[in-house]
């Protein structure tokens, strides 16, 4: 077996955008030896890609505001299958954790008073969502980032993680992987692990997800013996580039449709006013205004119906185009420049002009943008307990994009950047305290160690073996067309027999070439984490026979109550000893799904629900 590195610490939180970040800060703050560890460069995360805003209930343009009006616009939009308490915590803890990264450096955009300004965001009841310009994730991360660092939080760049370890007793203790640069191989010791690695993208062909969205976490939390639910909400964002191709899927922010933007077809119409949900639409017609068009909330709210939440605006872009009034490309247009004035543009949302500017020749400020859906954002992923985000594998925190529960069937845009500093601030703490009640020498079974790094080699050892490209081409081919934003059970069932198939070639792949920056290796590495977390979207999707929020059966087409006071719960029986999936891992087979009844929400929270205003 190769040598491997080692290393020691209380806490090692494994993911560095900004909930990973703000999880090493916090564990770090309680005098932890704390190790940040992460796929990529320090920076480069999908957290930048929440452009638009911040969620929080700051109240500062619309002074009426506050956290339980967030809260229900939250289980709203998620079509109630949140898990309430975690949407309790996040709308009272985001204004502080807002302001706390003002203090650290964060820079907002103003209102004329000088307090942080804020801007409307889709399914939101107030303008909500503190920005700066359209780049709040990257000022996010540069934040957090030099606090992280400033504060003596220990940085291991662009190692791949590929499995969790456990001691004798089954409680997490540590993870191994490699470091991409050298191929060398490092294991960790630790007392407890938070997760925060992020989405699932990358198994679908159009997405704004990059390279590292790989679902890494959710299948090594499954394959460590954690649980998953959810799996099936996979969120297609409204807007993502549709032309050129070697950009497709790559985010058009909301904050273009929450600044005025709005939505036409083929035929120049606005076709949103006719998908308006059938409790709005005889307001509608009477709200109509000269020169331009809302709709009535039932709390004399106007609304442009482009503010909808993201899983409407989606599904009704995907019929429009279905119906023929699509864009030249497959989209529809979204056209600001008739809206906002190119001055105002620039300003307002500088990295929308550039992207469109260098990489599609479309000045934004004269022409409208072509857009369609792409796969954005997991709203599912690894069951935690709401207060300390412990998953149900001991020793084991997760947070962010990986956590499932908070944003239920659909996520409010702007509610990822909160999700990320509300529960990333609560794993350092779950995991500190853990960390701190484990008294005794942190041991691993290095019989797993042995095992992950062999498994990760076995490509280099086989002769004319596929390509990993081509079974990572076949899986997103396999995902965008049969577990999309529309899904039939039929099809359905041909994506779990594709996915088994694929899992057995992804484990004969072969790679060439040295183990330094080999990203044909890297991606083969990859593959079992994909398969594993394709396979519990598709097995959710399945068993969800409804359609809520952003999961969408043509074949069950209506929401269905049985079905919505229940949650999917997947796992991997800790028992298994199955290691005939990819990479030595246990086959997707052996992922089990059980309905579990969402907790009970509390009388005090339900009543916050029955206010008789819309999202
Ligand atoms: O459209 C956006 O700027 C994305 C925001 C989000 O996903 O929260």
């Amino acid at each position: 077996m190769p040598e491997y590195e080692t290393h020691d610490f209380d806490v090692i939180v494994i993911g560095a955008g900004g909930a990973g970040l703000r999880a090493a800060i916090e564990a770090n703050a309680k005098g932890l030896r704390t190790a940040l560890v992460c796929k990529s460069l320090l920076g480069k995360a999908h957290t930048v890609m929440a452009e638009g805003g911040v969620a929080a209930a700051l109240g500062n343009v619309y002074p009426e505001d506050n956290w339980e009006v967030h809260f229900r616009d939250t289980m709203r939009g998620g079509k109630m299958l949140n898990n309430w308490r975690m949407a309790q915590l996040h709308a009272q803890e985001a204004p502080d954790r807002v302001r706390e990264l003002e203090e650290w450096g964060a820079l907002f955009d103003r209102t004329k008073d000088g307090l942080i300004l804020q801007r409307d965001f889709g399914g939101h009841r107030y303008a909500r969502l503190a920005h700066v310009g359209d780049r709040t994730g990257l000022e996010m991360i540069r934040t957090l980032q030099q606090k992280a660092v400033a504060d003596g939080v220990e940085v291991f760049m662009e190692v791949k993680v590929l499995r969790l370890l456990r001691d004798a007793d089954g409680v997490v203790s540590g993870a191994v992987g490699y470091w991409r640069p050298s191929g060398e191989f490092v294991a960790f010791t630790a007392k407890s692990v938070v997760l925060a690695t992020g989405g699932i993208g990358r198994s679908w062909m159009y997405t704004t997800n990059s390279w590292e969205s790989t679902g890494d976490g959710v299948a090594m939390a499954l394959w460590a013996g954690a649980d998953a639910i959810e799996m099936e909400c996979v969120q297609f964002h409204p807007t993502g580039m549709v032309w050129p191709m070697s950009v497709r899927g790559l985010l058009v922010t909301e904050a273009v449709r929450g600044d005025g933007g709005v939505l036409r077809n083929s035929d120049g119409e606005r076709f949103m006013f006719d998908y308006i949900p059938e409790m709005f639409a005889a307001e509608t017609a009477d709200s109509e205004a000269e020169g331009d068009r809302w709709y009535d909330d039932h709390a004399n709210n106007r609304r442009p119906p482009e503010l909808l939440p993201r899983d409407e605006v989606a599904r009704s872009i995907n019929s429009e185009v279905k119906a023929g009034r699509g864009s030249p490309h497959g989209g529809v247009f979204l056209d600001i420049a008739s809206r906002l004035s190119a001055e105002d543009i620039r300003r307002r949302l500088p990295s929308m002009y550039h992207q469109f500017k260098e990489l599609a020749g479309v000045d934004i400020t004269a022409e409208a943008m072509e857009v369609g859906p792409t796969c954005h954002y997991a709203n599912g992923g690894v069951r935690v307990d709401a207060d300390s985000t412990a998953t149900t594998a001991p020793g084991l925190f997760a947070a962010g994009e990986l956590a499932g529960g908070l944003h239920g069937s659909n996520r409010l845009g702007g509610n990822s950047l909160s999700d990320l500093i509300v529960f990333g601030r609560r794993a350092g703490i779950g995991a500190a305290e853990f960390a701190e009640g484990r008294t005794g020498r942190v041991t691993v079974d290095e019989g797993e160690i042995a095992s992950a790094i062999e498994a990760a080699l076995a490509p280099f050892e086989r002769d004319g073996g596929e390509s990993p490209y081509d079974v990572h081409h076949d899986l997103q081919t396999t995902m965008q067309s049969l577990v999309g934003i529309i899904r039939t059970g039929s099809e359905l069932e041909e994506a779990m027999g594709k996915i088994e198939a694929l899992e057995e070639r992804a484990a004969n792949v072969s790679a060439s070439g040295g183990h330094q920056y080999n990203p044909g290796w890297n991606l083969a590495t990859d593959l079992p984490s994909m398969l594993t977390v394709s396979r519990c979207v598709a097995q959710g999707a399945l068993n969800r026979r409804e359609s809520r929020g952003g999961h969408t059966r043509q074949d069950f087409p209506r929401p269905d109550p049985e079905m919505g006071s229940v949650n999917f719960v997947q796992g991997i029986p800790t028992s298994t000893t199955d290691t005939s999936g990819a990479g030595g891992t246990p086959s997707v087979r052996s992922i089990t799904i059980t309905p579990v009844p969402l907790p009970v929400m509390p009388d005090e929270l339900k009543a916050l629900m029955e206010l008789k205003e819309a999202y």
